[in-house]
């Protein structure tokens, strides 16, 4: 039996701090608020002419680096965005030419904030049918440049940055399993309102903007990522209590802090990016992977569940052995 393995993980952040105090001078919003209601303090966010692309190459070199894999060793770039650089060629392939892949498959997967989720669970599906032995699988976005710094009650949420891994062939597992779905019944609640061939507007960043009910988003977060973890140990036939783990999406500490009650998880064993990142959107999961890697606290052999929610809506989970 084929599985597929983390091998190496690497992640990027943009210099570019911007804290509640700041958004405080620009908005009707206090730290407080943010704070309380979502657990965020602050975000990154990438530099004026700084893409996707240019993210995702930051976080792709150090996956590569820490796998001991070269750019040319990779058959296959799978990058989960809804902020690529250009409409075509797509952000992978951009991204696979700068890594020297050239001639593997390569393409982006738009699952919101699920993409990294969503593109882990094709690549590992790849590698064991035996279609890839290497696989670079990114999470990244720019969603500052689809945020309306106006509106109070989306900007205070969303930050810029880029996580990778690099997936390898291996007898021994690894990913045990991956889990996708997609509700596109409510795309009021959660959208932009333009794309290519619909929506474009003379205003500003011509209509350009997530459109967000944060509160029903919210409820349905909850329940949804509740139902998904309970898929996941029941698949599997894992006990909550056999999850060293939980590494979940990063867009607000209530619901992080819902799905770790539900899997009855201390805090300690949940990481917790989304104070000091805000939600990256699909590059929330990767991120937080690669610094609970970096830091030591995953570490091989531990059993480990993730998560994603998202606009679409789209959710997922993956459960490995690291
Ligand atoms: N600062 C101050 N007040 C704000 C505010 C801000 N930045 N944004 C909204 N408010 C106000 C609202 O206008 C509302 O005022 P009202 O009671 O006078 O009408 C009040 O705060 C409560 O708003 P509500 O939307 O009910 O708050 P909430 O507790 O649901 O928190 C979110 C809002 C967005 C933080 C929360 O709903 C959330 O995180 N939703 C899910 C996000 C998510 O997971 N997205 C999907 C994946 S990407």
């Amino acid at each position: 039996m084929i599985y597929s393995r983390i091998l190496g993980t690497g992640s990027y952040l943009p210099e570019r701090i911007l804290t509640n105090a700041e958004l405080e001078a620009r908005v009707q919003t206090t730290d407080e608020w943010i704070r309380e209601r979502t657990g965020i303090r602050q975000r990154h966010i990438a530099a004026e002419g700084e893409t996707t692309c240019d993210i995702s190459f930051h976080a792709a070199q150090r996956a590569l680096e820490a796998a001991g894999v070269q750019g040319n060793e990779i058959d296959l770039v799978i990058l989960g965005t809804t902020s690529p650089d250009i409409v075509f060629p797509s952000t992978a392939c951009l991204l696979q030419h700068r890594i020297g892949a050239n001639g593997c498959p390569a393409f982006d997967v738009n699952a919101a904030c699920s993409g990294f989720m969503y593109a882990l669970g094709i690549a590992d599906k790849f590698i064991r049918s035996g279609s890839a032995k290497k696989a670079l699988v990114v999470g990244a976005e720019t969603i500052s440049r689809v945020v309306d710094w106006n509106d109070r009650t989306t900007c205070v949420l969303f930050g810029d940055g880029a996580g990778a891994v690099v997936l390898g062939a291996s007898e021994e597992a690894g990913i045990l399993g991956t889990h996708m779905h997609a509700d596109g019944g409510h795309r009021e609640l959660l959208y932009t309102p333009v794309g290519i061939s619909a929506g474009f507007t003379d205003g500003p960043n011509h209509g350009l903007a997530i459109h967000m009910s944060g509160n029903e988003v919210f409820k349905v977060a909850v329940k949804t990522l509740d139902a998904v973890v309970e898929e996941t140990l029941t698949t599997h036939g894992i006990d909550k209590s056999q999850i060293d783990w939980l590494i979940p999406h990063q867009a607000n500490l209530r619901i992080i802090t819902a799905t770790a009650k539900r899997l009855d998880m201390p805090m300690d064993r949940v990481i917790v990016t989304v104070d000091r990142h805000g939600n990256t959107s699909a590059a929330s999961v990767p991120l937080a992977l690669d610094e609970a890697v970096r830091s030591g606290r995953v570490k091989r052999g531990d059993m480990v569940l993730m998560e994603a929610f998202g606009g679409g809506f789209t959710w997922a989970s993956a459960l490995m052995r690291y």
